[in-house]
This record gives C-alpha cells, sequence and structure tokens, in this order.
C-alpha cells in the first residue's frame, strides 16, 4: 500500500475520500466550458508544447491501444490523435460536464477518424478489464485525486505488462527564485485569471492549493514505484512548473 491514506487533495492531510471528490466534481462542472481558455491563458500558451511532450514520451503507435485517464475535455486525446493516429482512446473522466465539451469536440471533428469512446470513470476503480491497454496518459488527474496509489494501481492493473503510462502534472520548481516567483504566481496569478474567464475565483483558489500540496517529483516517482510501474523516471520543464512522469507496467 505504501503507507499512504485518504487526503484532501487540497492541503495533502487526511481526510475522508468525499471531501475532494464532491469538491472536484463541483468545480470542473461550473468550469468546464472555460476550462480551456484558461489553461491556455494562465499558462501563457505553454500548454501545447507540454501535451506535445507528453505525447511524445507515451510511446504511442498507429496500433496502440489508448487510455486518457482524467481526460476532461479531451486535451490530451485531441493531441494523441492529431500526433500519433493511434489504433483507439478510451477518454475518462469523473465529470459528465467535462466530456460533454469532449464529445462536442468529437463531433467538430478534432479525433480526425481516430476511434475515441468517452465514458464516465472514477480512475480510482476502473471498469476495465486487466491488461486492457497500451498506454496510459493522465495530464493535470492524479493531483485531484484523493487516493492516488489507488489510482496508480488500477492504472498498473489495466496497462498491459511492459505498457507506458505518462503523467503530466504541476510540480516544483527546484530552484528557489522560480519556486517563489511560481508561488506568487499561483497564490495571486491563477485566481485572477479563473476570475476573469469563469467568474469562480474559489474554484482556482482550491487549484492552487491542490499544486502547492502535490507532492515533489522524486516523491510522487517513489509512490509510482511502489504501485506497481518499473523504469519510473520525470523530466521536468518550464524549470519544473511541470514535470512528466514516465514508467511501465510490471
Ligand atoms: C485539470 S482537469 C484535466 C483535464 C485534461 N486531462 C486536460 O489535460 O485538460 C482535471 C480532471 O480530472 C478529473 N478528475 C478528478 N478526479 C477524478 C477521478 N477520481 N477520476 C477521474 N477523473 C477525475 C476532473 O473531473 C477533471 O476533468
Amino acid at each position: 500500500m505504501g503507507g499512504y491514506s485518504t487526503i484532501d487533495t487540497a492541503t495533502g492531510r487526511e481526510a475522508p475520500a468525499h471531501v475532494s471528490e464532491e469538491r472536484v466534481k463541483a468545480v470542473f462542472t461550473e468550469i468546464a466550458e472555460q476550462y480551456e481558455q484558461f489553461n491556455h491563458a494562465s499558462s501563457f500558451g505553454q500548454d501545447r508544447r507540454w501535451l506535445e511532450r507528453l505525447v511524445g514520451l507515451a510511446n504511442i503507435t498507429g496500433t496502440s491501444r489508448v487510455l486518457d485517464v482524467a481526460g476532461g475535455t479531451g486535451e490530451v486525446t485531441f493531441a494523441i490523435c492529431r500526433l500519433r493516429h493511434p489504433a483507439h482512446i478510451m477518454l475518462t473522466d469523473y465529470t459528465p460536464a467535462m466530456l460533454e465539451v469532449a464529445e462536442r469536440r468529437i463531433q467538430a471533428g478534432e479525433n480526425r477518424s481516430v476511434p475515441v469512446d468517452t465514458m464516465v470513470v472514477d480512475a480510482q476503480d476502473m471498469p476495465f478489464d486487466d491488461d486492457s491497454f497500451d498506454v496510459v496518459t493522465m495530464a493535470y488527474g492524479i493531483r485531484n485525486i484523493p487516493d492516488r496509489p489507488r489510482a496508480l494501481r488500477e492504472i498498473a492493473r489495466v496497462l498491459k505488462p511492459g505498457g507506458t503510462v505518462a503523467i503530466l502534472e504541476f510540480s516544483t520548481p527546484p530552484l528557489l527564485p522560480c519556486r517563489l516567483f511560481y508561488r506568487a504566481y499561483l497564490k495571486w496569478g491563477i485566481p485572477a485569471w479563473g476570475e476573469h474567464f469563469t467568474g469562480k475565483r474559489d474554484d482556482f483558489v482550491y487549484l492552487s492549493q491542490s499544486i502547492q500540496a502535490f507532492p515533489r517529483q522524486q516523491e510522487f516517482a517513489q509512490m509510482m514505484a511502489s504501485c506497481g510501474f518499473q523504469d519510473v523516471k520525470y523530466e521536468n520543464l518550464s524549470f519544473g512548473a511541470v514535470a512528466i512522469h514516465t514508467a511501465t507496467a510490471c
């Protein structure tokens, strides 16, 4: 089990799972329609570059069956369609309102004829058979999950042995000046962008808190290694403001 317990994802402290689960569904239901605009503006356009690197590290080929966990409005899924054209993508998320945006994007042809199915799924308890997928991707999802080891074990279970997981998440810049700047941006910048696009400042205060409460790169790598993965590596992007962890399922 790795000694972890259910946490409040805003603080990292132990709490019943429903505290985080109810909040995350409420937050992403409220901001689903403006989510992509917010992401693009608040990252100063870097989100596209981060996604492309995630896709590049995920070992996706034309025959891959891919699971996108906490896939939201489909940002990762459609980047994969654009850059790799795999055999199939299962796009899953906990919040139906986020998937509704993704479904409109499929109808608009953003899947570029790649077969994409959507399903409401809790990453901590997935309805897929063991060894179902070649690749699992997750961007900005694991931070919102109260039992992260359980979600990671689920990912390891549904991946084929030797399959790749690639997880993009906000992280902690190792250099002190970058870290101080980033903390200030999280405290004032992110809620301000959020208020500008959605009028829901509190939802973005939560996002900032959850980023600051998320484990550092090395600690998260250790969590992955204790949950059924080998060859765990990470790569910092934008001075470590985000990191991509990759690993293979045992
Ligand atoms: C910041 S969004 C990221 C969406 C997308 N991956 C992207 O790159 O834009 C986080 C997503 O995680 C989802 N999520 C939170 N908890 C989850 C859980 N337990 N299982 C599956 N998805 C979850 C939320 O509903 C939300 O859509």
